[in-house]
C-alpha cells in the first residue's frame, strides 16, 4: 500500500493550506497516511554543529520518528502558509534539519541519501498576492534534488485574506490530487 506523509506549516486550527492539504490527500484512495503538524513537532533547529558531517544521523533524536516516516513515503505532501516570502518559522526548521541527508551525500559518500524514491506535492496559500511563493517553490525544489525526492503538483491558493476556498476550489484540487497521486 502507497505510504504517504502529509506536513502542515500552519498554526492555525481553521489553516486554508492544511484544509487544501486534505483535499488533495482526499484523492489518494488507499493509502497509509501519516500527518505531522510543524507547530505540534515543536523541532530545534539546526546548530549547524557539523555532527551530521561526522555520523550519520543528527545529534538531536527528536525528528527521528519523523525522519523514518519521510525515508519510508512514497508521497509527501507539504501544505503551508506564505509567511514573509517564506514558510513559517517551525517549518523552516524542519526543512533545515534534512541537513543529515545533505551530510549523508556529501559527506560520508551515500548516493541516493535517501533510497526511496518520493513525488511531492506543496500546497501554498497566502493571503495577498503571495509574493514569496516561488522562493517557497523554488527552496523546496532545490532540497528535494539531494532527497531523491521530484516535486510533480503546486497548488496555489491566494488572497485569503478576502476570500475562502470553496466547494469548486477543494474539487480542482482533488482533482490535481487524482493525477498526482496516479503520476
Ligand atoms: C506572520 C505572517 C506573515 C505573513 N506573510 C504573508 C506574505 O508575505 N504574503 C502573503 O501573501 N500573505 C502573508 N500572510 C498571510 C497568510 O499567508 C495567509 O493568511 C494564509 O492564507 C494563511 O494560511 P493558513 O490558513 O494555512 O494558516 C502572512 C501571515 C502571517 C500571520
Amino acid at each position: 500500500m502507497k505510504k504517504i506523509l502529509v506536513l502542515n506549516g500552519s498554526p492555525r486550527k481553521d489553516s486554508v493550506s492544511s484544509a487544501l492539504g486534505e483535499s488533495l490527500v482526499s484523492a489518494a484512495g488507499e493509502a497509509e497516511i501519516k500527518k505531522y503538524n510543524a507547530y505540534k513537532m515543536n523541532a530545534k533547529p539546526c546548530m549547524g554543529c557539523g555532527y551530521c558531517d561526522k555520523n550519520k544521523g543528527c545529534c538531536f533524536d527528536d525528528l527521528d520518528e519523523f525522519m523514518l516516516d519521510f525515508e519510508q513515503a512514497d508521497y509527501f505532501v507539504i501544505s503551508t502558509p506564505v509567511y514573509n516570502s517564506g514558510v513559517p518559522a517551525p517549518l523552516k526548521a524542519i526543512v533545515d534539519r534534512f541537513q543529515r541527508y545533505y551530510a549523508l551525500r556529501f559527506a560520508h559518500g551515500v548516493k541516493p541519501p535517501v533510497a526511496k524514491h518520493k513525488k511531492a506535492a506543496l500546497v501554498i496559500a497566502a493571503g495577498s498576492k503571495g509574493e514569496g511563493k516561488d522562493e517557497i517553490k523554488a527552496m523546496f525544489e532545490r532540497q528535494f534534488t539531494v532527497l531523491n525526492t521530484e516535486l510533480v503538483s503546486t497548488v496555489f491558493f491566494d488572497g485569503t485574506d478576502t476570500r475562502a476556498p470553496d466547494e469548486n476550489t477543494s474539487a480542482v484540487i482533488a482533482q490535481e490530487g487524482e493525477s498526482f497521486f496516479n503520476s
